[in-house]
């Protein structure tokens, strides 16, 4: 299971003025450790007032960059604790408690293919976004992407001068378009979100690609994420398994209360839970009625891994080897990961008298 190590800061950097990049420097012993694929994200455990906080943010690097350090992305938020501290309050050389990267959000590249990769990115969501579509460019030299980035308004457009430079760099091999919420633009086709529609006409003036052979990677606001996957999916019947997405927050109530209702219907169970933990094993009573697994775990002291707490990073995930749980919500794993028995503990509840879960995995 992973635990937390000891990074320092060799870059705080204002992006825009709502958002910071922060390079984190990987020491020549944890080279292995903080090794990382394109899409995938660090957790962060720092105290913030007092109290300890967990957050994730993806990282933007890409592992044909081979930097020796990793760089995220940490946008302000409106009454945001910890991208509140990362804004206003990180200098240079500070220590931050980091876990190794984590997350499945990127596909594997080869450099024979001729592919074509389209990034759907909004605000913060640019982060795993760029990272996949530099590791393509980077690795498949006939491959080529684009990328439909929307934002408030251009200041708020984040890595843009990378992203321009990029541009330049792959000669022609990426095409990007800027699109913005707020502000007007003479062209009303660079106005508003990503939505289906909106991306239909971006298709037709600025790509010649065959949308069902393409690879998608999506990362926004959940109604985003939803609106457009089901769009290529339904819509154009691109495979689902060229759809790829990451949400960085709960999908809305709509979904939950939906969720919650199922969670109603379980039955009422006492059961003995065992859980797996760097080899060790610990077990509690729990109803299923009650506390999710995680929550129990941590009432009890158990060192188990989280971040959101709330089914989107993935950080509590682990095996089930025996017994059957009721998952809650689950915005992280993938299909082929439920049927293989993986769950999000944040969001389990036990269903049968005994369960075993393995966090080790
Ligand atoms: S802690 Fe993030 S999914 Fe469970």
């Amino acid at each position: 299971m992973n635990s937390f190590y000891k990074l320092k800061t060799v870059k705080v950097q204002k992006d825009t003025n709502d958002a910071v990049n922060v390079a984190l420097e990987i020491p020549e012993e944890l080279k292995d450790k903080f090794r990382f694929k394109q899409g995938q994200y660090l957790n962060f455990k720092l105290m913030v007032n007092g109290n300890e906080e967990r957050r994730s943010y993806s990282i933007c690097n890409a592992p044909s960059e081979k930097s020796n350090t990793l760089e995220v992305l940490v946008k302000l938020l409106e009454n945001g604790k910890v991208s509140g501290y990362f804004n206003e309050h990180l200098h240079m050389d500070e220590v931050l408690e980091v876990m190794p990267p984590m997350g499945g959000f990127n596909t594997s590249y080869h450099p024979s293919n001729t592919k074509t990769y389209v990034g759907l990115a909004a605000g913060s969501g640019i982060s795993p976004i760029l990272s996949n579509l530099k590791e393509s460019l980077y690795q498949e030299p006939n491959s080529n992407a684009y990328l439909f980035y929307s934002n408030r308004s251009m200041n708020h457009v984040m890595k843009k001068a990378e992203i321009d430079k990029l541009v330049e760099q792959f000669n022609g091999r990426l095409k990007v378009v800027y699109l913005v919420s707020r502000e007007k633009h003479e062209d009303p086709i660079f106005e508003g979100r990503i939505s289906p529609a909106k991306l239909n006409h971006l298709f037709e003036r600025y790509t010649d690609i065959d949308v069902k052979e393409a690879t998608y990677f999506i990362c926004g606001p959940s109604d985003m994420i939803k609106g457009i996957s089901d769009y290529l999916k339904k819509e154009k019947k691109v495979p689902a398994i060229q759809v790829l997405f990451e949400y960085f927050s709960a999908p809305d109530e709509e979904d939950s209360a939906e969720m919650s209702d199922e969670f109603k219907a379980i039955a009422n169970i006492e059961s003995m839970v065992t859980v797996i933990i760097d080899d060790d094993e610990y077990s509690f009573h729990l109803n299923s009625k009650k506390e999710s697994i995680l929550d129990k775990a941590l009432k009890d002291n158990l060192p188990v891994p989280f971040a959101c707490k709330g089914g989107v990073c993935c950080t509590c995930k682990a095996e089930v080897l025996e017994g059957e749980v009721f998952m809650e919500k689950n915005f992280a794993l993938t299909e082929d990961e439920v049927a293989r028995g993986f769950v999000l503990t944040c969001q389990c509840h036990p269903t049968t008298n005994v369960v075993m879960l393995n966090y080790d995995v």
